[in-house]
């Protein structure tokens, strides 16, 4: 395991993650990257939690016995439910998850209003009432559970009349009210424009993507495990527990989205 020239896993519900991915190789280019989808048992955000932390293990255990150097759980939802347990069953590996990133946006809007879109478990579970105690400050912070918003991204519907609708019942409450949104789901950069359509230019919209990528690569230079051939172009191996070709049309669809 302890090869600089082995992958670095990124894993996601479905194809959410990939808004985590394209952060990833944009800061480091040189490395390969290993994408896996569990699309098939799609959207994790409405199980409960038991259920995503056994499947995102099961998962992670299949990376990490292919040799991958590298975790990264590009999904709120499975980092919420699983990553304790995970860094308890492998503390040597570099293994990061994406949180919501209630701390940069309270740290620019101190006593603003901030709303958190994420999926129930997300909003349900202990880490981000945790992330808000510590971090929020004075900032009043407006959890948000989106159930059903994944889908229009998992189905390629990013630009529709449809996401539209949907995005506007669900935030026509908070326009005119809001210094922030954070985006607590990684499907959901994907429909940012048509969020920032709704809310307006001012509301500023945090994405935890940039974060977690350049966590997962100060990870990897603390271990020694960053390639050193600078000349290398990395590859992007994608693989999804729905084998269909939509899904993988999409992957290489939002990459250059
Ligand atoms: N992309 C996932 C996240 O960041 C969740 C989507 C789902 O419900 O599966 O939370």
């Amino acid at each position: 395991m302890e090869n600089r020239e082995a992958p670095i896993a990124v894993f996601d519900s479905g194809l959410g993650g990939v808004s985590v991915l394209r952060e990833l190789i944009r800061i480091m280019p040189n490395e390969d990257f290993y994408y896996f989808g569990d699309s098939k048992h799609a959207p994790y955000g409405t199980k409960s939690a038991q259920q995503v932390r056994q499947m995102t293990i099961m998962h992670t255990q299949r990376f990490i016995a292919m040799g991958a150097k590298g975790v990264v759980i590009a999904c709120n939802t499975a980092t919420s439910a699983a990553v304790r347990r995970l860094r308890q069953m492998y503390p040597a590996l570099p293994l990061v998850g994406i949180e919501p990133a209630v701390k940069p946006a309270a740290e620019r809007y101190p006593q603003g209003n901030i709303l958190v879109m994420a999926t129930p478990i997300t909003i349900r579970e202990a880490k981000l009432q945790h992330l808000i105690e510590r971090f929020g400050g004075d900032a009043n912070i407006i959890p948000l559970a989106c159930p059903g918003l994944m889908d229009f991204v998992e189905a390629g519907n990013i630009d529709s009349p449809e996401v539209y609708g949907f995005l506007r019942d669900i935030l026509e409450p908070y326009q005119g009210k809001l210094d922030g949104v954070v985006l607590g789901c990684t499907h959901y950069p994907f429909v940012s424009k048509t969020i920032t359509r709704i809310l307006g230019t001012d509301v500023e919209i945090f994405d935890g993507g940039p974060g977690t990528a350049k966590e997962m690569k100060r990870r990897l230079e603390e271990a020694g495990l960053l390639r050193q051939n600078t000349q290398i172009q990395g590859k992007i191996n994608f693989e999804n527990s729905d084998k269909s070709q939509q899904k993988k049309e999409l992957f290489y669809k939002l990459l250059n989205y």
